[in-house]
């Protein structure tokens, strides 16, 4: 059986070494058939003087090929291809496996980030990360709260986009919503969590994690009297813009909500994530700008600067924080002081302020052309960087799969919903190329009609 191997090429002066190439020889033949299974190869010695090398290449080639499973040696009869690890002598040669196709996943979650990074926003971005190697390496552990100028400058920050009252004394940095939402509940008496359905996945994931029991609610009625709440030690909404389904929280359900969590005792977790964006009406008060001590806010840098920095604020009433501090004074659990020095240097130099208001243009202008090509699917205006369309399940997947076929991974509503049972798709348009939600919303508009 040394027909097979007598055309093998091996090249000298390659850095792989021969024994090696000898290998990856036979294991193509043993793949492709051309050598099957329990074929019985040349010993060593007649090997190595057919391909004109030393025989301890081929020794060397055949003990690694015996240590993967390819070939079995028995002993006083020679070395054989394996029998379970190849196709049998006739069956036709395996199929290569298709190589895994690359999807652009238009993630609700995927904010824009200006590509072009035009030079004053490039230069005040090099000039915070500057600034930090400037100031490190720090002395001891970060206070656990967060930088105080940073505190500061976030305040600054939510009183004027936010319509908070606070000060720095009255927020705690994160490293992002998730964790923001771990601290606080840390910080909670015992007992179930209401979270919207559909709603955050990783708020879910959270929540259960710390050991809590999820209680469905639902989404676009959440429960305002007491008793709709009664045994909840929290519960977690979007008001800003209902993740996923879109909506506002209206004025009179936030009235009526506070109301009622202030008499069941229940802490209102408002995620304020994408509040900022909004192109029909200007951005709407935070809920807990109507009653601090009742609403717990959790905000985040990951729509309006980067997901990649880690960083978020927790707003919660002094008692709340009292034993958020007490636990994180020991566990030294906060962020990075390089993410934190550097954020107050965005802060400071506008960038932030900067960044928005660009990322704000480019998403109007987005949600636009989704409103105009799907505007007959679509339950309301689009706001953030996503849209959500309801649909029944099977023409949900059916749009799913169509956007599949053409390079696109289209997160379904299913995969938020719990007891609901809501569907449809999410097309988030903030992580693609304007070329790309063109193609994208013809695809889509083309699946549905
Ligand atoms: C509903 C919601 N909240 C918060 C976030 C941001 O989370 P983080 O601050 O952990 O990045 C996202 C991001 O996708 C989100 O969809």
């Amino acid at each position: 059986m040394t027909d097979p191997l007598l055309a093998v090429h091996l090249e000298r002066g390659s850095r792989t070494p021969l024994g090696a190439q000898l290998a990856a020889a036979v294991r193509g033949r043993i793949g492709d058939g051309t050598l099957p299974a329990g074929a019985r190869l040349p010993s060593s010695r007649a090997l190595a003087a057919d391909l004109g090398v030393a025989r301890s290449v081929v020794e060397q080639a055949w003990a690694q090929l015996v240590a993967e499973g390819w070939l079995e040696g028995r002993r006083g009869s020679g070395t054989y291809v394996a029998g379970s690890r190849v196709a049998a002598p006739d069956a036709p040669a395996p199929a290569a496996p298709e190589p895994p196709r690359s999807l652009l996943r238009l993630s609700s979650g995927h904010p824009w980030v200006d590509p072009s990074h035009d030079g004053a926003q490039a230069a005040a971005w090099r000039r915070a990360w500057r600034d930090v190697g400037a100031a490190g390496p720090p002395d001891g552990y970060p206070d656990h709260r967060g930088l105080a100028d940073l505190r500061a400058a976030l305040a600054e920050r939510l009183r004027r986009t936010r319509g908070l009252d606070v000060g720095p004394d009255d927020l705690r940095l994160t490293t992002g919503t998730t964790d923001g939402l771990r601290h606080l509940l840390t910080a909670l008496p015992a007992g179930p969590v209401g979270v919207e359905d559909p709603g955050y996945a990783a708020a879910v994931a959270q929540v259960r994690a710390l050991g809590r029991e999820v209680v469905d609610v639902p989404a676009l009625d959440p429960p305002t009297t007491a008793s709709g709440l009664a045994g909840l030690a929290a519960l977690y909404l979007t008001p800003a813009h209902q993740h996923p389904l879109g909506p506002v929280l209206p004025a009179a359900t936030r009235a009526a909500l506070i109301g009622a969590a202030r008499e069941a005792g229940t802490v209102l977790v408002e995620d304020d994530y994408d509040s900022e964006f909004r192109y029909d009406v200007a951005p709407v008060p935070a809920l807990a700008s109507l009653d601090p001590g009742t609403v717990a806010l959790l905000g985040t840098v990951s729509k309006t600067v980067a997901p990649g920095l880690r960083l978020g604020w927790l707003v919660a009433p002094p008692d709340v924080l009292g034993r958020v501090d007490e636990l994180r004074g020991t566990t030294h659990d906060s962020p990075s002081w390089p993410a934190q020095r550097a954020l107050l240097g965005l802060l400071r130099d506008g960038y932030v302020d900067r960044a928005v208001r660009s990322a704000r243009r480019v998403y109007a202008r987005r949600a636009a052309r989704v409103e105009q090509v799907l505007g007959d699917w679509l339950p309301g205006a689009v706001a953030g960087m996503y849209a959500t369309l309801p649909l029944p399940g099977e023409q949900a997947d059916a749009v799913h799969r169509a956007a599949r076929d053409a390079g696109f991974d289209l997160p379904l509503l299913a995969d938020s919903a719990r007891s609901s049972g809501a569907t449809g798709v999410v097309l988030g348009f903030g992580g693609c190329t304007d070329a790309q939600l063109e193609q994208a919303l013809a695809v889509v508009r083309a699946a549905l009609v």
